[in-house]
């Protein structure tokens, strides 16, 4: 509701009586008190006078209200250990798909193969359940869709060529601006669910150190908007949800790797395969062609890009 009136406040120029907000949402005018009580306790700074409410400034929070259409399914915390631990929980005890886990910051942020995640104020870090109907041996390709999703999110606000690693980071001139994690809780042959953490560095700073990271903000040279972001992410996660099956999915990924067509070496399950990257499987796992000729597929792993 509350996502509502923000929307109601933002789309009319001046002021909005209690009486018309009751009207077009059809609640009590003191419900509507309630709640506007509720956002300036959020820092949202509202006006109120004889002439109606007004929204004079919101604060800078990836807070549900602020995503009217996904509000009744955002779970927020300023601050967690990881949202991925938040939505194992909730997934276990039965949250339906499409329910979303945002901190503004992790003290215990994960990345892949047990690395650490720095997750200061300014980034984007969310887990998304979904609870795909598809076999577990297909799970890679969420993956996928999610690190296209984000790509393509990146491109059409920013303009900035993003681009695809595999298995699934997302870089900007050849820097890593977005990982993705993905977690699975399954059966034989169907999934029961699969968790997908994605940490954008947005607006936060990424170590001076750190040669191989870039952020949003360093790209372009000013911060953005992740209200904005998330909620353009969404949509194109939605959008390709339908395609997770379908072989446009695996086109849309091709065609954004930088991985394909390169040299390179992947540490998987403690061993090192190096070849050409030539192809990925319907699995999402990468087909590489090593100097002999022979073929390998891997799924899963780390992958260094050695050469054009
Ligand atoms: C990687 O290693 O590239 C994956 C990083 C995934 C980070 C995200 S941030 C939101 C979610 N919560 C976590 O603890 N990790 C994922």
């Amino acid at each position: 509701m509350r996502g509502q009136i923000l929307k109601a406040l933002r789309d009319c120029d001046g002021y909005l009586s209690g009486e018309t907000l009751s009207q077009q949402l059809g609640i009590s005018r003191v419900s509507i008190w309630k709640h506007i009580r509720g956002l300036k306790k959020d820092d949202y700074i509202i006006e109120a006078s004889p002439r109606g409410y007004k929204l004079l400034s919101s604060p800078d929070l990836l807070l549900p209200c602020e995503f009217p259409d996904l509000e009744q399914r955002i779970h927020y915390f300023p601050e967690i250990g990881s949202t991925m631990d938040a939505a194992r929980e909730l997934a276990k005890k039965g949250a339906e798909e499409g329910t979303i886990v945002i901190a503004e910051v992790q003290t215990r942020g994960r990345g892949r193969l047990s690395r650490e995640w720095l997750s200061p104020e300014g980034g984007i870090y969310f887990t998304l359940i979904l609870r795909p109907r598809i076999s577990p041996a297909y799970a890679p390709r969420i993956n996928l869709m999610a690190a296209s999703a984000v790509a393509a999110t990146i491109r059409k606000l920013f303009r900035l060529k993003a681009e695809l690693k595999w298995p699934n980071d997302v870089l900007i001139e050849g820097k890593k601006v977005c990982g993705i994690l993905a977690e699975m809780a399954a059966e034989t042959d169907a999934v029961n669910f699969v968790n997908v953490g994605i940490g954008i560095n947005a607006n936060n700073p990424v170590t001076r150190f750190d040669k191989t990271a870039t952020s949003l903000k360093d790209a372009l040279g000013r911060e953005i908007s992740r209200k904005e972001f998330l909620s353009v992410l969404m949509t194109e996660i939605e959008r390709r949800q339908p395609l997770l099956m379908k072989a446009d999915l695996l086109k849309e990924w091709k065609r954004l790797s930088v991985t394909l067509n390169k040299e390179v070496r992947v540490m998987s399950l403690g061993e090192e395969v190096i070849g050409e990257a030539i192809d990925i499987d319907a699995t999402g796992a990468l087909i590489l062609k090593g100097k002999d000729g022979s073929l390998r597929t891997v799924l899963v792993g780390d992958c260094i890009h050695l050469r054009e």
